[in-house]
């Protein structure tokens, strides 16, 4: 039995019973009207999308179409969970079986990474939750549930025990050179799946490594202003902190927007998933930072919000992302605070849908606008769309018409 139980007041039961009977957001008529064409929008565009992509696994659009693989890694891809993800959204609000057939194609064409462990990182979690979790909640597809916890293996397994973080990358993408020691934000929004699978095996190990992991990112990555460093580097050896670089942002120092986003919405998760008030506290410290400075560009996000003025690069799966995570926010606080987090996420959707947003049917990828790095030398990852974006897109939405499916 717990400590908690023998209270009798679990934290981590009463935020999930508290998530569970404050579903509801309070929408300005405008807001709502807005909500509803887009959703209108949506159902068209994913449907024609489903049917003409099927099983591809995409990640950007050069030409209004996706490419199947399209990216380096190929099947190994950190992203690849995002379109699984989208069609199992979608199957979840509409029951439309189009986007279950084309969800589960996918799966089987990426079941066999699961044994080539080279080609997998701690991006694991963003691979098999969107996509086998997501089956296994909606569907009870027990073969789906255990490529769920032999992800959740793999990734617990990355765990570092003398620094307290779970290892990113198997190498460095800029230089390939090895590095054990590196720990980035990103992996906040990873941790979920030992969430799941410490709830799902009853061993509470896996939330042990995802909550040491989190208290470790509280630490060093999150400053006293609510802005996050992207990378930090440990020696593996000792566990002793090191330096945090630069990363995908401007420099060291600077302040990464899409960094910002997954703090935002990771922090949240880890208070949802153990009732622990400190998470809580971090993810409105980080939304506040995001808030903010979203307030002062008109609410569609910069690549980095420390960056020189000029040029302006814009990345919209920050938008995305951080919208999707206010909203989450929103669920886990009081009355009167709600609404700082709803209207704050509709002001980014509603900004970014506008500039953004390609609804023609006949065209793959709704958001346009997502940048991956700062420094691109080519522009190729500067403002295009990129299927994340997309992803996170998709989920703010649902979440606003109460037909998300929790992946999380
Ligand atoms: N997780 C990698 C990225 O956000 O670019």
């Amino acid at each position: 039995m717990s400590n908690f139980s023998v209270l009798g007041t679990d934290p981590a039961v009463s935020a999930q019973k508290s998530a569970e009977e404050s579903q509801g957001y309070v929408l300005s008529p405008e807001d709502q009207a807005w909500l509803d064409d887009v959703y209108a929008k949506l159902t068209v565009k994913m449907k024609a999308e489903a049917e003409r992509i099927g099983t591809m696994i995409p990640y950007t659009t050069r030409d209004g179409k996706y490419h199947d693989l399209d990216v380096p890694g190929g099947l190994y891809y950190w992203t690849n969970g995002f379109w699984p993800g989208m069609l199992w959204q979608m199957y979840h609000a509409t029951g439309d079986e189009t986007y279950r057939t084309a969800a589960e194609g996918v799966e089987e064409r990426m079941k066999e990474t699961l044994t080539g462990f080279e080609g997998l990182d701690h991006d694991i979690g963003f691979i098999f939750l969107p996509m086998s979790v997501a089956n296994w909640r909606e569907t009870g597809n027990a073969d789906a549930r255990r490529r769920g916890l032999h992800a959740a293996n793999l990734l617990a397994g990355r765990f570092n025990p003398a620094g307290n973080y779970i290892r990113a990358w198997n190498n460095a993408p800029w230089t390939g050179d090895e590095v054990s020691g590196w720990m980035i934000i990103d992996c906040i929004m990873n941790i979920p799946l030992l969430y799941w699978a410490a709830k799902e095996c009853n061993d509470p190990r896996f939330r042990h490594i995802a909550v040491a992991h989190a208290k470790t990112a509280q630490k060093y990555v999150v400053r006293s202003d609510g802005s996050c460093n992207h990378i930090l580097i440990f020696d593996s050896q000792t566990g002793e902190f090191i330096t945090n670089p630069g990363g995908q942002g401007y420099g060291q120092g600077s302040s990464w927007s899409r960094g910002q986003s997954w703090a935002v919405y990771g922090f949240t998760l880890s208070y949802l998933h153990t009732g622990d008030e400190n998470f809580l506290a971090t993810a409105k410290q980080c939304a506040h930072y995001c808030i903010s400075n979203l307030a002062v560009s008109g609410w569609v996000p910069l690549v980095d919000y420390r960056a020189p003025a000029e040029p302006v690069k814009y990345d919209s799966t920050a938008g995305m992302i951080t919208a999707a995570g206010l909203l989450e926010l929103a669920r886990h606080v009081g009355e009167y605070e709600k609404p700082l987090y709803t209207k704050a996420a509709l002001n980014i959707l509603r900004a970014c849908e506008k500039k953004f947003c390609n609804w023609d049917p006949e065209q793959d990828s709704i958001v346009n606008g997502g940048t991956y790095f700062y420094h691109d030398p080519d522009g190729t990852n500067t403002e295009v769309p990129i299927i994340y974006g997309d992803y996170y897109f998709i989920e703010a939405i649902l979440k606003l018409k109460d037909k998300e499916l929790f992946i999380w």
